[in-house]
């Protein structure tokens, strides 16, 4: 595996594959790798020659300083994993490389018609998170040029982002969406995970056994008012320990509110439980 740095060198290499005919698919992370992101990687072996993994913590999409500093890194245990998974490249740029003119001065990438997708959910908690994705996938697009990249379905308001960005800007790449890995108590895989203590983490499962709980009222009574179980289901997740920022079911091609025609539905949730913020999503 070829762990690159630099810009050029990782354009110079994926140019290198296209004029040898060859394609390439491309994982974007912020490291601290875990089964989750292994599997996107694993899915992203089979759809194309060469397989490239970003390990990028994007300031831009963190709202407050405090969660960029506390966000867990860990570079050597990433890089062995990707060795591991047969990755072609890692590609590892540090800060003055993606923004050397500063991160304040990088122009945000504009995308026709993002609202209301980004300013809902985790866009209305963390208003600038959207824009800062946008901002480093778009560049990392440009830089990786892959011919399709694979983003995990745990993120699904950030897949449903990426996928409006492609269409609206016709960049020519394949999004694909990568399912979501669980731990056996039906707690999603997540970075974020590593900062719940032991009985924590256990009781964490919760939250998806509360959604599964939602999803099977809404498919047993389809005449049911969907707030009022989406409230019960939050009083039930505070009865546990979490404080739930929202629980909604929403239409899945756009994360606009769901009406009863709508057939493609999904539940999604964020919720903190001691010092971390969990979000979660299934499908109706
Ligand atoms: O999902 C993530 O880890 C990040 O948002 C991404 C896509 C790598 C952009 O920084």
């Amino acid at each position: 595996m070829q762990t690159i740095h630099h810009i050029t060198d990782m354009s110079s290499l994926s140019a290198r594959w296209r004029e040898q005919g060859e394609t390439s698919a491309f994982v974007p992370t912020m490291g601290n790798l875990h089964d989750g992101h292994l599997s996107l990687v694993r899915q992203a072996r089979d759809l194309a020659d060469h397989v490239v993994v970003s390990i990028f913590v994007n300031p831009l999409q963190f709202d407050r300083a405090a969660d960029l500093d506390a966000y867990p890194r860990t570079l050597e245990a990433d890089l062995d994993a990707l060795r591991a998974e047969g990755v072609d490249a890692a590609f590892v740029p540090d800060e003055q490389e993606m923004y050397p003119h500063g991160r304040e001065a990088e122009p945000p990438v504009e995308v026709p018609g993002l609202e209301p997708l980004i300013t809902t959910l985790e866009g209305e908690q963390r208003p600038g998170h959207f824009p800062g994705v946008v901002t480093v996938v778009k560049k990392l697009f440009d830089i990786v040029a892959p011919d399709v990249a694979v983003f995990g379905e745990k993120d699904f308001q950030q897949l449903r982002v990426i996928e409006h960005m492609v269409a609206t800007l016709g960049l020519p790449v394949r999004v694909v969406a990568g399912e979501t890995r669980r731990e056996a108590n039906g707690l999603a895989m997540s970075s974020r995970n590593n900062y719940l203590g032991a009985a924590e983490r256990e009781q964490a499962g919760r939250l998806h056994a509360v959604l599964q709980e939602l999803r099977r009222r809404l498919l047993a009574d389809p005449v049911a008012d969907p707030d009022a179980l989406c409230a019960e289901a939050r009083a039930e997740l505070e009865a546990a320990g979490f404080r739930p920022d929202y629980v909604v079911v929403r239409r899945a091609s756009d994360l606009a509110p769901a009406g009863p025609q709508d057939t493609d539905r999904r539940i999604l949730a964020a919720a903190w439980l001691g010092p971390a913020r969990l979000i979660d999503n299934i499908k109706v």
